[in-house]
Parts: C-alpha cells; structure tokens; sequence
C-alpha cells in the first residue's frame, strides 16, 4: 500500500475525508478501503461532479424549442405494416438469427430500488400458474427462436446473450442461471460482464462514505454500457462469433421479444445502424421518455424536461406530437456499437443527475439514513447514442403496448406497473395466442365462456353479465418453449374446448407440447 501517495492525490483533488477513519480501521479494512479509493478516478469525478451540478442549476429549464417530433420516414408500425411487409421482416430478421448473426444484450445492473427486492430483478417470480421467473421467461424464448430460427434456414443457430450486471447483481445472477443449469441453454453462450460504479456525492462535492471502510458507490447508469464493452472486450466476442445485429433490453419487460425478427428485420430493410422499439404514448404526463429530436439529433426525452404544453400537442388525427414512447429495446449494428464505445465518443455522453438519500456514515461510525435527499449519484443513459445516429441511419419501430410492453418497477402496493400488472399482461397475451389458435373457452359444463374478458372495473363492481366475471383469460399460460410470438399452436389447439386454468407446458429437451387442465368439459379429455 502506497498510503502517502494517496493522501497526496485525495488532498490534491479535495477528497481527503476518505481517510477520516482509517486510523481506527483494523488492517484488514484498511487494504479494503486502499483498494477501493485508489481505483477511482478523482480528477475526472470532480468534473462530473461541477457539470452535474450546473445541469441541476438548469434542471428547470425546458427544450421545448429545440424539439422535433420523428420524421415519417424513420417510423415503422406493427399496426400500420400490411401482413406480407410483417412476415418479410420476419422472415429477414430468422435469417439473421439462423446465421449466427444475432446477439441479445441484457442491461442488468440496476439495483431495482423501487421492486425492493434484495436479488436481481431476473430473478422476480410474479405469480404466474408456471412459476417462471423473468429469467426463465427470457432463456425459453431464445430457446424457441433458435429452433423457429433452424426451422427456417435448416442450420442450426445459437443467440449468444450477453448480460451486463453490477456489483450489485453479478454473483447472484451468475449462481441462479448456474443453479437451473442455464435453462437449457448452453454456458458458454450467456456471457455476463459487469458494469462500473460511480461515488455518491454530498451537495458539498465532497465522495460520501458508506461506511467507515466503504465508498458509496452505485452503478454508474445503463448508458455505462459502453464503458463495459471495452473494458470487458465484449465487442470482440461478438465479432468472433460473427454477429453484427445486437437487440439491447431492460430487464423488466415481462412480454420482452427478445431478439425479435420483425423488429431486427425492420431495422436491416431501413439500412438502420440504430433503432428503437415505441409504443404509443396516449396520454401527455405518463412517466416515460419520448423519442424524438432535439436541435437536429435523435434523442430520448424525459417528460419533466419539456412543459406540459408540449407533452400535450397533438397532431391533426388527435395522436400526441410526441407520441414515441421509449420502451428500453434498441436495436444496434457491431459497428454502430464498435464506433459509440470509443473513448471519444462515450466521453460526450454526460452524466445524468438525481438528487437521493445517500446512506453515509456519521461521526460516531454509525450509518446513517437520511429523510431528505443529502447528495446525487450520477449515471449516464444507453439511449444517448441515439445521438451519433442520422435521418439514414436511425428507425423507430412502433409495437402494441398489449403484446410488448409490461414492466416490473414496482412492488404490489403501488397501482402500475407491478407483479401484478406484469402478470395479467403476459396471460391476457397467452389467453388471445390460444383464441388466435382456435380453441374456445368454457365452463366445466361446456358452456362458453366470453372471448373477450369483462373489463376490470365492471369486475369488481359487480356490472358484468353472469358468466363474464371467471376471470379465464387470466389463468392462461403458454411455455415460451411452444411459441414464442403465438406461432405454431393451432395444431394443438384448432377446435378445442378447453376449461381455464389452462397451462402448455414443454420442457426444454421434449419434442410435443402438452396441455394441462384442472378440470376437463364434463370430465372428458379435451
Ligand atoms: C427506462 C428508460 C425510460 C423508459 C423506461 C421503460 C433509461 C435510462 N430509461 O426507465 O426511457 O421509458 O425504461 O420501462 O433507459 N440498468 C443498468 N444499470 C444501471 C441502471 C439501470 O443495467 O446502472 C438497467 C436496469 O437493470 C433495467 C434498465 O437498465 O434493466 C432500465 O433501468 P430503470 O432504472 O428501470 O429505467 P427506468 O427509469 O424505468
């Protein structure tokens, strides 16, 4: 340990409460807390540090004239895309994947605060008939795609899966996949690596400490992606392995297509370098960004950046003006990604600031936890790379919220975006791919039950005609192992009265599908 050229560098960059409690630290602490401050970057934090700062000074100011609204011709939809446009994406988007082409990769280091829970989000079980946490979910898609991926090119085909962690989330996401012997997939194709951390910083721009021998240090934002890249030479993986399509996702998104083909397929036939997955956002103040353009360039733009005005502009057919709501799945080429994690590059991306309450040790060497915020952490945003993107070389696919969008942020006691609301969206999905198939719900006694489910509130509210209120088409459950966008069910299903709760379950070495019933039409096989 070199203590004294330390305390030079901590003096010399106004950081010397670091060592406030080192003489009182036992020797194995000291090495603990000599080997965290000598790895972070003074000079450069205190930089970010003064541009956080002026960022916050400026935090109410608004950009509404430097926005744009997407041009028509960077936009695809689901909804406006005829059936032969879909399948061609489809179909160019298997072939990638069939050619080895295709790579998913996971943003798992944030800490999933407002979830509360102490292990990675992945890990998250919402309570579906199956059990399956989001990270089973995940692997049997890619599971499926693979084989719909063979299908089409008569080779077979592997999705590598990269998964960006953080101290926070590495260990235990490596012990879980590990622990279900990676779900069918093959180790060395999941390939986690971890992102870095920043300090917390006091209003003061002095580094907090945690605790006697430890900085606070949170992760330093999804956008700290492109640092991870380059110090993990991930990039070079890929390219080893011949990819040059990479689809990037948050881990939260229970109804994640995860490499999906039409997306991918969107994206080569726009020659796009970039893109981005939206769903229309249909009501100004929801609490997601909107991509869009600022002074010029693509961007995605918090909703308290912009005034309510604007949030509230609406276009000639009555949509919002900004109405790209950004569902945190991008699309990437290699080299698009190869150029944006150069040191030149990420350097432009800024940090973005919150204000938090930062636990830090006190005076009497116990932590304390502050009621009010009491200093900022600093992250940067994935999506700021949209910013190296042009008319040319950027495309914005729009998919229906139902089928693609339902996120984990919170826990039950909040109104949205819950385990709760997680589930129901994935079954609702599952209960409309069965009905697409052809098979038809009823009671015990063989009568119908309604396709379409007696809206919530009627529900509760006891307005919904007799036999509307059973729920079904929440206790419906498709393997990802059998379809993984409702494809290739009707032979299974075409004609079936079935009797909720209804699961198909494959596993991942089977050959069939199998439908499982509690109860069956008057006792019969279905
Ligand atoms: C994110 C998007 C927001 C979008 C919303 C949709 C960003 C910055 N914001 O917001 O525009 O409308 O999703 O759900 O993308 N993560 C890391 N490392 C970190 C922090 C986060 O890997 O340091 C990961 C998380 O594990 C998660 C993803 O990034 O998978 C999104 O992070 P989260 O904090 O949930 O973003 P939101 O604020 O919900």
């Amino acid at each position: 340990m070199d203590l004294d050229s330390l305390k030079t560098e901590l003096e010399s960059n106004g950081q010397s409460q670091l060592l406030r409690y080192w003489d009182l630290l036992d020797t194995n602490s000291q090495e603990k807390l000599y080997n965290e401050l000598k790895h972070l970057e003074y000079s450069n934090i205190n930089k970010y540090f003064k541009q956080a700062m002026e960022s916050l000074n400026h935090a109410s100011d608004k950009i509404d004239d430097l926005l744009e609204p997407l041009p028509a011709t960077v936009c695809g939809s689901v909804t406006r895309s005829s059936q032969e446009e879909l399948k061609e994406y489809n179909r160019i988007g298997l072939e990638e994947v069939g050619n080895n082409r295709v790579a998913v990769l996971l943003l798992a280091g944030g800490q999933g605060t407002r979830l509360g829970v102490p292990y990675p989000k992945g890990m998250y079980n919402v309570g579906l008939p199956s059990g399956k946490t989001l990270y089973q979910l995940q692997a049997e898609r890619l599971l499926r795609l693979q084989r719909l991926a063979t299908q089409q090119t008569g080779k077979a085909c592997t999705i590598p899966w990269y998964i960006m962690t953080s101290e926070h989330t590495k260990q235990a996401t490596n012990d879980y996949f590990k622990q279900h012997n990676y779900f069918g997939l093959e180790k060395e194709n999941i390939i986690l690596f971890e992102q870095g951390l920043l300090p917390c910083i006091g209003f003061d721009g002095k580094i907090i400490l945690a605790n006697t021998d430890k900085v606070a240090l949170a992760p330093d934002g999804n956008g700290g992606l492109y640092r991870a890249l380059r110090k993990w030479n991930v990039l070079e993986d890929m390219e080893k392995r011949g990819v040059t399509n990479i689809h990037v996702y948050c881990v939260d998104n229970i109804l994640v297509k995860m490499a999906d083909p039409v997306f991918i397929g969107f994206c080569r036939t726009k020659n796009a370098e970039c893109g981005a997955k939206a769903v229309e956002k249909t009501v100004p103040t929801e609490a997601v960004g909107v991509v869009c353009k600022v002074d010029g360039r693509y961007q995605v733009v918090e909703y308290s950046e912009i005034t309510l005005k604007t949030a509230e502009l609406r276009q000639d057919n009555g949509q919002l003006t900004f109405n790209a709501g950004n569902i945190c799945n991008h699309y990437f080429t290699l080299d698009f990604l190869k150029h944006v994690s150069q040191v030149e590059q990420e350097n432009q991306l800024k940090h973005h600031v919150a204000k938090k309450k930062i636990p830090y040790v006190g005076d009497d060497k116990e932590v304390v936890k502050p009621t009010e915020p009491n200093g900022i952490k600093m992250e940067k945003f994935v999506f700021d790379v949209f910013h190296f993107a042009d008319d040319r070389s950027f495309a914005v696919w729009e998919v229906l919220r139902e089928d693609e969008f339902a996120p984990l942020k919170n826990a039950d006691t909040a109104a949205k975006d819950t385990p709760t609301t997680c589930r129901e969206a994935l079954l609702n999905l599952h209960h409309r791919y069965m009905l697409g198939a052809g098979s038809k719900f009823v009671h015990s006694d063989g009568s119908s039950l309604p396709d379409i489910p007696c809206a919530k509130k009627a529900r509760e509210s006891g307005d919904c005609r007799k036999g509307e209120n059973d729920d079904h088409f929440n206790k419906c459950e498709v393997s990802p192992l059998v379809s993984y966008a409702g494809e290739g069910l009707t032979e299974l299903l075409d004609g079936k009265k079935l009797v909720p709760p209804v699961q198909i379950v494959m596993g991942p070495t089977d050959s069939e599908p199998t439908i499982l019933q509690d109860i069956t039409v008057n006792g019969t096989a279905s």
